[in-house]
């Protein structure tokens, strides 16, 4: 089966076995044939931070479990689990709804609540590690079903063990999330505050983050892309410094012990905003995004990357690193040794 219509970058590479799992029992049943066969296991959510770049062997699953339950936790906390299936914007917009804080500053962020965690999505100043409790998720390998605390999962700026020595072995059936039903909001970042209609409410937050989100972002269902390509690369502040020197409108801000530099103003000013190669490109409103106007195959995709790596390494000795998950895996992730 062709997985062109499980990627946003539409790439349209083959699933050697493909399944839908609704159910945790119709999951446990999949994992064990794979098992028994000795199939590989790749799990898709909204393919939303997915690079396809060939066929994929062993079997594909696409999670599509649902529900959601919500425990009031007497004062200011809600308790929120919720199945890894979920649309991550329609839990963002039902709890906005509700009045319950925390995830307004996430809005209109595409795919699964399920992948959320992966990455540990994150924009205007606030990431999915901020709120997550726990994880549940399903080891492919015994099959069992267990809760991993949030402090565990290596969740890091766009990153976490899911994405890396956990990949291909737990897969995430369900988040707890921990809510507020007073809280601040945010809005120091991505000038949220200067754009913010009147007086600012949970509400007026979501719909300005969304509104920012559409000038700036392609809408994947319109223009295939995965969102951000590159990572905001993290360099030391001796390193920054030299760049500033040289480079005096470069765009950074602190971050945990260094300096994060923001990818799409390198990308834009070492020329690449807007433009187009072999079918795809860079996007022209946010030069972080690479989009795909018209091709099937991520060839073009690749030889684009390393071209804008090349450019941004060459300027400003700064080396990019990708942010979306490649498919098939580049290299054999570590079997975990997880207690179940
Ligand atoms: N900039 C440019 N040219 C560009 C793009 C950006 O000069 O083409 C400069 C601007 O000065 C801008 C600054 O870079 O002020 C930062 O840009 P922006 O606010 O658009 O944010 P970003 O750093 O490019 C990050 C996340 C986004 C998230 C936004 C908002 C990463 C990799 N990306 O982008 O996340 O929505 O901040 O918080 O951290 C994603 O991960 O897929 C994603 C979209």
């Amino acid at each position: 089966i062709s997985l062109a219509a499980y990627n946003t970058f539409r790439f349209a590479y083959r699933a050697e076995y493909f399944a839908v799992a609704d159910s945790i029992a119709s999951l446990k049943a999949l994992l064990a044939w794979a098992k028994e066969f000795k199939q590989p296991v790749t799990m898709i959510g909204g393919g939303s931070n997915l690079l396809i770049a060939a066929d994929v062997s062993g079997l594909v699953i696409i999670n599509r479990l649902t529900g959601i339950n919500v425990r009031e936790q007497g004062g200011n906390l809600v308790g929120l689990t919720v199945a890894a299936g979920e649309n991550w914007h329609q839990l963002v917009a039902f709890t906005v709804t509700q009045g319950w804080f925390g995830i307004e500053n996430l809005a209109l962020i595409p795919g699964t609540v399920g992948a959320a965690p992966v990455q540990n999505i994150g924009a205007y100043g606030v990431e999915i590690k901020d709120v997550l409790v726990r994880v549940q998720v399903i080891n492919a390998l015994s099959g069992d079903v267990y809760w991993v605390n949030a402090q565990d999962c290596g969740l890091a700026y766009r990153d976490s063990y899911f994405k890396g020595k956990w990949k291909d072995t737990l897969f995430i059936t369900a988040v707890e999330l921990s809510l507020k039903k007073q809280a601040a909001l945010l809005l120091t970042y991505g000038g949220l505050s200067e754009r913010v209609k009147g007086e600012p409410s949970l509400k007026a937050v979501f719909d300005t983050v969304c509104e920012v989100r559409r000038e700036k972002l392609p809408d994947p269902s319109e223009l295939a892309n995965a969102g951000s390509f590159f990572k905001n690369p993290i360099i030391s502040h001796a390193q920054h410094a030299q760049l500033k020197a040289r480079f005096p409108s470069l765009v950074s801000f602190p971050f945990e012990k260094g300096i994060k530099l923001a990818a799409g103003w390198l990308i834009d000013q070492a020329g690449w905003k807007g433009k187009q190669y072999q079918g795809v490109g860079v996007y022209e409103k946010q030069a972080l995004v690479l989009v795909n106007y018209s091709t099937q195959s991520a060839d073009a995709l690749l030889e684009l990357e390393a071209k804008i790596k090349h450019s941004v390494a060459t300027l400003y000795g700064v080396e990019l690193e990708r942010e979306p998950v490649q498919l098939p895996s580049p290299v054999q992730a570590d079997v975990p040794n997880m207690e179940t």
